[in-house]
């Protein structure tokens, strides 16, 4: 019972629990193309908004909406039309969230990405007819901004990591990203991460949807183990949702980031949090898997730190070399 499916334009979605019941998260709209991009282009020129996110440009306009949309709506054709052939083919198919019979393959995207206000109900079946664009949620593999940005310590970090199978338990993944690795960005140029309409702003929406993806698909779909965020170290809101979220620190780099001039420009300082999603409480029917789970959290958790070990070490060579080169 996590992806949910809306029987009347056969949309699969995530429902928010309460007190966010009114919000969902979908895959992007063919049909919505334009009028989704107008409503980026009003957020994504806030200042409230742009001036926490490193990747989308500004001024944002509605061009860019519509290459991004488009680029999302590829990216995850084949996982959409997968989930609907699973509800076809299940007996419920009430739009009450059952995944079908059988084994679920593991997934390598998370095609929930729009988060939706819903204004208006079938009042009989409760079945979703009306919902407005309020944010984004990106879930991708990681990028390691802790190493240093174009430096081929990190250009290794994230092959390494993007060619690790579909659905492997290594494969780090990443919220609140500050831009993509470098393989996608070529096609892409930039990334909307997660923000919110500053209408909906401290609701206790992002929490409860980083929660939501995490639990009800990331877990179950797409073997998630590992994840880490980051954010600029003043975006208290990005902090409390990932501490919110049981996210750790573990580390703080200062002028760090570059921004991009129209924002403002110079570096900007960053935090790095890591999360084990699998060690939060979980059903009763679970508890045996628990234990497994708990076994290869602690084996992640010993990786992650002599990793660390090596990236702190890989930030001093690079910073001794800075200095020889008089830079
Ligand atoms: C950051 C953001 C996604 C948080 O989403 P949200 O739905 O507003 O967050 P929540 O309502 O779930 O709040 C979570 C916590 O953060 C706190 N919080 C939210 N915004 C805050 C702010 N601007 N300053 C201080 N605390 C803030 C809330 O009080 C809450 O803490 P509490 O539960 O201890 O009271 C949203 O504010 C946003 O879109 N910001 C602009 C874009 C952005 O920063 N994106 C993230 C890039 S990494």
């Amino acid at each position: 019972m996590v992806v949910h499916y809306n029987p009347l334009t056969k949309e699969p979605y995530l429902q928010l629990p309460a007190p966010c019941a009114n919000i969902i998260i979908t895959p992007q709209r063919e049909h919505q193309i334009e009028e989704t991009a107008a409503v980026m282009t009003e957020i994504l020129n806030d200042s409230r908004v742009y001036s926490w996110l490193q990747g989308p440009p500004y001024p944002f306009l509605p061009e860019h909406g519509v290459d991004w949309i488009k680029a999302k709506i590829a990216e995850h054709k084949d996982v959409v039309s997968t989930l609907q052939k699973e509800f076809e083919t299940s007996d419920s198919q009430q739009g009450d969230g059952s995944n079908g019979q059988g084994e679920p393959e593991f997934f390598d995207k998370s095609p929930f990405v729009c988060i939706r206000e819903v204004i208006k109900r079938d009042p009989a079946t409760g079945a979703l007819l009306e919902d407005v664009q309020i944010g984004d949620f990106t879930l991708v593999r990681y990028a390691f901004y802790e190493l240093p940005p174009d430096s081929p310590e990190r250009a290794l970090a994230q092959k390494q990591n993007e060619d690790l199978p579909v659905g492997h338990k290594d494969i780090i993944w990443c919220i609140g990203c500050m831009e993509i690795p470098s393989e996608t960005q070529a096609q892409l140029l930039t990334i909307l991460t997660d923000y919110l309409s500053p209408t909906q702003h401290g609701r206790g929406i992002m929490s409860v949807a980083v929660r939501t993806v995490i639990q009800d698909w990331a877990i179950p779909r797409m073997n998630l183990h590992l994840l880490r965020g980051s954010f600029y170290a003043e975006n208290m809101g990005s902090r409390r949702v990932m501490e919110k979220n049981n996210f750790e620190e573990i580390c703080t780099l200062k002028d760090w980031a570059p921004v991009s001039p129209n924002k403002g420009g110079g570096k900007k300082s960053i935090v790095v949090m890591a999360s084990y999603p699998r060690s939060s409480p979980r059903p009763p029917d679970e508890r045996n898997q628990a234990k497994k789970y708990k076994l290869s959290e602690e084996a992640d958790k010993e990786k992650t730190r002599r990793k660390w070990k090596k990236v702190l070490i890989e930030i001093r060579k690079h910073g001794r070399a800075k200095k020889r080169s008089g830079k």
